[in-house]
């Protein structure tokens, strides 16, 4: 039994533990609410960074006249901290960079594949932050080089399109290497306890998303969250290719009607290629195409059978619609109770107390 003094309370350690990603993005806690696109708008991004989180805004396939006018709907509804997501293969990519820069945004997130070096030198010229997905050791190490201020590595547990490699893998290949620029990570993340987790493995912060799809802000089709609250794990499944020769990029969502018929449709192209009767360019973009506009179906229009239900492994924790500040508290309540009980301090004072808190450790064993 341990008889070591632990000084304070479990969320000044926690504090301690995430202070770095904390610092990084201006906020109270260091989770980010992974951008999502359709589903991520100002809504829900102010009301991520109103909880004390930093919400992200997915940009998607928005022209940058829209992308500026949901900039300025966010800053509308909260004065913290968010940032913007920008997918690489964007046509407009630099455009929208400048959107970002002219309208003060201090953190951009560059996403699907690895940024150009140019638009990386454009926004930090610019003065803003860049935020990049790593999916491999060599590949965070190529982006510290390149300059870029942070990295997120996400695993295969995460909704929407996803690498191969799991979350818990990518923590521990990465973590203990990358030293210079703060990490946050992604993929599978429910509960405080797992962010506790990835905290003591060296991550400055989290990102989650499929756990802020059921907020009562998020703008998703009741039947989306309904979807959702009804499925566990297994439900979120990666997208399945059925011929070596026809790429499929692999996408986490919940399975349903369109994931079944996917596989009929992949089927149906590749016989036809067989007999000639498409060429390979042609019936890969067919099968690229079958995706196409399913996930606004899904969440915008509430097609859940047809539209694609992006969603993590974490959606079996998702048991209801509620407040995001709620999900948020929750997330601290969990990663403090861990922490008290591994290594016995002192639950936080309620709201208003302040000082250090001697506790003596044992309470664990
Ligand atoms: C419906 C949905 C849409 C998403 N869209 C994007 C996106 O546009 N850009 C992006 O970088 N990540 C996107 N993601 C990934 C999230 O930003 C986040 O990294 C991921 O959800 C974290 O894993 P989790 O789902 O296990 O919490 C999406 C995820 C979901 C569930």
């Amino acid at each position: 039994m341990s008889t070591i003094a632990t000084i304070g309370t479990a969320r000044d350690r926690l504090d301690a533990l995430w202070g770095r990603g904390r610092d990084f993005l201006g906020t109270e806690l260091a989770v980010m609410g992974g951008a999502m696109t359709w589903v991520s708008d100002a809504g829900l991004v102010a009301a991520i960074s109103n909880g004390g989180g930093f919400g992200v805004l997915a940009c998607g396939a928005m022209t940058p006249e829209l992308l500026a006018q949901e900039i300025d709907a966010t800053r509308a509804l909260t004065r913290r901290p968010f940032g913007v997501n920008l997918i690489t293969l964007h046509p407009q990519l630099d455009v929208l960079a400048d959107v970002c820069l002219a309208h003060g945004v201090h953190h951009v997130v560059l996403a699907g594949g690895l940024p150009p070096a140019p638009v990386i030198k454009q926004l930090k010229d610019g003065g803003a932050k860049v935020v990049c997905f790593a999916p491999a050791l060599v590949l965070a190490k190529k982006l510290a080089r390149m300059g870029v201020d942070a990295l997120v590595i996400e695993g295969m547990e995460a909704g929407g399109h996803i690498g191969p490699v799991s979350t818990s893998v990518l923590a521990q290949e990465i973590l203990p290497e990358i030293r210079d620029v703060p990490v946050f990570v992604a993929g599978g993340i429910g509960r405080g306890e797992a962010i506790v987790a990835y905290l003591e493995l060296g991550a400055a912060g989290v990102q989650l998303g499929t756990r802020f799809v059921c907020a009562t802000e998020s703008r998703a089709h009741p039947n989306f969250k309904r979807a959702f609250i009804r499925a566990s794990a297994r439900d979120a499944m990666p997208s399945v290719q059925l011929d070596s020769r026809f790429p499929v990029i692999p996408v986490r969502a919940l399975q349903n009607e369109g994931t079944r018929r996917f596989m009929d449709f992949q089927r149906d192209v590749v016989e036809r290629f067989n007999r000639g009767e498409v060429d390979q360019k042609d019936a890969q973009l067919e099968i690229e195409h079958y995706w196409a506009g399913a996930l606004r179906r899904a969440v915008i229009d509430g097609d859940v059978e047809n539209g694609s239900l992006m969603a993590g492994q974490s959606v079996g924790m998702v048991t209801r619609e509620q407040p995001t500040a709620e999900i948020l508290a929750e997330l601290v309540s969990q990663a403090e109770e861990a922490l008290a009980g591994r290594y016995g301090y002192a639950p936080a004072p309620a709201r208003g107390e302040t000082g250090p808190v001697l506790a003596l450790a044992g309470a664990a064993g």
